[in-house]
């Protein structure tokens, strides 16, 4: 049995790109895998956000993960700063990484482009990252393609300590889609698509309603070919459409564009909105039903306990070996 673990940070509107990049990929783990999903509210207080809002998105994405179909029979959910080994392993980590390294991470550049200084946390956020991994002796972290780069660092962090001190981490692999693992901006296809994106239209997000799941999609960006075919080079948009239409209806993209031949794009959006509000009403109404439950407070309360104690073996191994305490 392998150990999972990923996580997603409670910034609200959790879209699609996090559903068919992460969430999807969880319940499928959890079956034959021990499986532990956390919040990263610590990630999220690298930008400012409002403490009432933070605390009110902590429990919405922990209602989304149960209402996709996280067990947390079977899982271990639970909000990262409820464990305080993710700050602690944090530090020894970020003494073992370089400047260099961190300033390669796109993320950080995109973030801080332009700006003559920008937040540590933003700088160090990777090593946050693999503090969460590696606390928890992961093989696998199910993440979309845009992780991949913290992915890499984790690994590489994680192979320089077990080489200069006694072996002390499992070395991740991380676990992409192929289809779907990074799903694009509707009003702009070079983009991924994100939850931070001033355009609402760009994404879809899961508690959408339905009128505008089929407001953003209709509108989304193709380009005049007319013809359905997967192609990332030359028509971004509708490989993008095409990927997402495969998810949710887990039909192969070849079926799609046998079924689409000949057929214009009016058509296949159409299909498309049905497809969409089809997969995500169910994981809405559970959403709503569990949203207010005591039980979401209690599954995070084990869920926390449950993950000090594997975090803080860990800790007392890292602590062991690097001579740190008493
Ligand atoms: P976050 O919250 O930004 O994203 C959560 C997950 O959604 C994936 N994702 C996408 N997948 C496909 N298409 C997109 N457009 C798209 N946008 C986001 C992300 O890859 C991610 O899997 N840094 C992480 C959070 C994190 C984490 C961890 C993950 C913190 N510690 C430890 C795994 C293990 C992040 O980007 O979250």
């Amino acid at each position: 049995m392998k150990r999972v673990f990923s996580g997603v940070q409670p910034t609200g509107n959790i879209h699609i790109g996090n559903y068919l990049g992460a969430l999807k990929q969880f319940v499928e783990l959890q079956e034959e895998n021990e499986c532990i999903y956390c919040i990263v509210d610590m990630h999220s207080i690298t930008v400012p956000q409002d403490p009432k809002e933070l605390r009110k998105n902590t429990l919405d994405v922990a209602a989304l993960y149960l209402a996709v179909g996280v067990d947390p029979s079977k899982s271990i959910v639970f909000v990262q700063s409820d464990v305080p080994g993710h700050s602690e392993l944090s530090w020894v980590l970020t003494c073992n990484s370089y400047t260099g390294e961190l300033s390669r991470m796109t993320q950080f550049k995109d973030k801080s482009k332009g700006k003559e200084s920008a937040p540590t946390g933003l700088f160090t956020y990777p090593i946050l990252m693999a503090a969460d991994i590696l606390l928890y002796d992961t093989d696998i972290v199910p993440v979309g393609n845009d992780q991949k780069q913290h992915i890499e660092l984790c690994r590489d962090i994680a192979i320089r300590i077990n080489n200069k001190y006694k072996k002390t981490f499992v070395v991740p692999d991380g676990r992409f889609l192929k289809a779907g693992a990074r799903i694009m901006a509707l009003d702009d296809p070079e983009k991924k698509m994100s939850k931070s994106a001033e355009n609402i239209h760009s994404r879809i997000s899961l508690l959408d309603e339905p009128s505008k799941i089929k407001k953003s999609i209709m509108r989304a960006t193709t380009d005049s070919e007319g013809s359905i075919r997967f192609d990332p080079e030359n028509k971004p948009g509708i490989t993008n459409l095409l990927n997402i239409y495969s998810v949710f209806s887990g039909k192969d993209i070849s079926e799609i564009e046998k079924d689409y031949d000949g057929r214009g794009y009016g058509d296949f959006k159409k299909d498309l909105v049905e497809v969409t509000v089809d997969a995500l009403t169910p994981i809405k109404e559970r959403f709503n039903e569990i949203r207010n439950s005591e039980e979401l407070i209690k599954t995070l309360k084990d869920g926390a306990e449950r993950a000090g104690v594997i975090a803080e073996r860990t800790m007392k191994r890292v602590k062991d070996n690097f001579g740190l305490g008493i």
